[in-house]
């Protein structure tokens, strides 16, 4: 499957006993930046087991574009990057496709450069908001044209020299903290951002791998302040990306919600940052073990060991959602299935993903017989333990995937309990984050297909 503008619609039908192991793809976040740092940094870069999704391909070709040599090499990949401070300036517009963080973070990291750059992306990802990234690079001295630059396709320039500069973040977002962290590599002196909520911190974890000299300090009411001195040198690494703990989420719940399933999802990364799904879904009753838990590259990793579970509504509180920003999507379907109501609180950043994936699950829910309540900034699913009753193979009852991958993964597990089975409009998008999702949930003995 690939994401090939060609739609695919996919179904999924009433399952019973998912087995076996599964092993992850690699951590989006942690691939698209070991492509980006790998690329800038003086010498090679070896990475195994980045994710080969339609997402991190569209950063390899960006980095590519700026001069850095990247290649596949057996099962690694290979960058040997140009040096820090000195991207090229490229030829064509950069089109990242459906990658909302590839698209932020390269904005930052080359936005400061003194030279012209040009980004556009798909349907999708043109409807998204970059005024929160835009906003501090201008600060930077950067340029942007459209003036008011809220949507893709944005060109920029940067200054001669950048000005290097505190901020602090107003939404709690890893991409806007890593896009102006990035854009302090090429600015002199120190950039900070202060992060009054703390969200992933591979960023800042990782430019300390490639050698950049980054400060983190909390302050006495406990915000973080990342501060990094610009015009550093970079030195190329080793990088061993985990497995991706929003992919993880999917067969976890699938397992979850199918009667008599004992799964075995290995090689999660367990950085404290990532994992509010599973926090969430323990409180909820769900049966996960964590097995071998070890360190790789850096990280926290484990194997999860996931039986059926009877699951009881719980009240996420809003101070979780950074650490599972990603999982609603599973998590609400996980709360269909679940003895209450789940109410998911504090999640209006939900309406500037890949979809409004607050308005797109709780259409879909509906639509598949779910009793659901939207607001603004929350969602609350009155589940049916069971399943029964609920999802349809019928043109009206069809989830509109919305160019979004999470949304067409998480209804497919749905079908999976659902009395009647579950119908998406187009799975194609899958392939931006979880390449093989279909064959690998199929393995386990999920009863899941394209349709024709
Ligand atoms: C990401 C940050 C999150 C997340 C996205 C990946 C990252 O976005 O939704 O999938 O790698 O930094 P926000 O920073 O906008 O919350």
């Amino acid at each position: 499957m690939s994401h090939s503008g060609i739609r695919l619609a996919a179904l999924a039908r009433p399952s019973t006993a998912l087995r076996g192991k599964l092993h992850l793809p690699g951590d989006k976040s942690i691939s698209h930046r070991a492509l980006m740092l790998g690329g800038l940094a003086s010498g090679r870069t070896r990475i195994s087991g980045l994710l080969e999704g339609d997402d991190i391909l569209s950063t390899a070709a960006a980095m590519r574009a700026f001069g850095a040599n990247i290649r596949r090499q057996d099962e690694d990949w290979i960058v040997e990057g140009v040096g820090n401070g000195c991207l090229l300036e490229p030829e064509g517009v950069l089109d990242f496709g459906n990658a909302g963080t590839g698209v932020r973070l390269v904005m930052g990291l080359v936005g400061v450069y003194d030279m012209e750059t040009r980004f556009t992306g798909d349907a999708s990802l043109v409807k998204r908001p970059m005024g929160r990234i835009l906003d501090p690079l201008r600060q930077m001295g950067v340029q942007v044209k459209p003036e008011d630059g809220d949507r893709l396709p944005i060109r920029l320039h940067g200054p001669h020299t950048a000005n290097p500069i505190s901020y602090r973040v107003p939404v709690a977002s890893a991409q806007v903290k890593s896009a102006v962290l990035l854009a302090g590599l090429n600015t002199p002196g120190v950039t900070t951002v202060i992060e009054p909520v703390a969200t992933r911190d591979h960023t800042e974890n990782m430019l300390k791998g490639f050698g950049a000299p980054v400060d983190i300090g909390i302050d006495k009411q406990g915000v973080r302040h990342i501060s990094i001195e610009g015009q550093c040198a970079l030195m190329g690494q080793d990088i061993s990306v985990p497995g991706d703990p929003s992919s993880a989420a999917f067969p976890i719940v699938a397992a979850l919600i199918t009667h008599g399933s004992d799964i075995t999802v290995e090689n999660i990364m367990m950085n404290p940052a990532r994992t509010g799904l599973i926090a969430t879904l323990q409180e909820m009753g769900a049966v996960i073990d964590i097995e071998n838990p070890r360190s790789q590259g850096g990280e926290e990793v484990a194997d999860l060991r996931v039986r059926s579970s009877d699951l009881k509504g719980v009240t996420v509180p809003a101070e979780r959602a950074p650490s599972m920003i990603d999982e609603y999507p599973i998590l609400a379907i996980a709360a269909s299935f679940a003895e209450g109501e789940t109410l998911m609180q504090g999640i209006e950043e939900l309406r500037g993903k890949e979809s409004d994936r607050l308005a797109a699950v709780a259409n879909a829910l509906e639509v598949n017989g779910v009793d659901c309540t939207q607001g603004r900034d929350y969602l609350s699913v009155r589940g049916h333990p069971g399943g029964k009753g609920l999802g349809a193979m019928t043109k009206d009852a069809r989830v509109a995937a919305h160019l979004d991958h999470r949304i067409a993964m998480s209804f497919l597990v749905f079908g999976l309990a659902a009395e009647h089975g579950s119908l998406v409009d187009d799975a194609s998008m899958i392939s931006t984050s979880f390449p093989g999702f279909m064959k690998l949930m199929a393995d386990l003995g999920a009863n899941m297909e394209t349709a024709a």
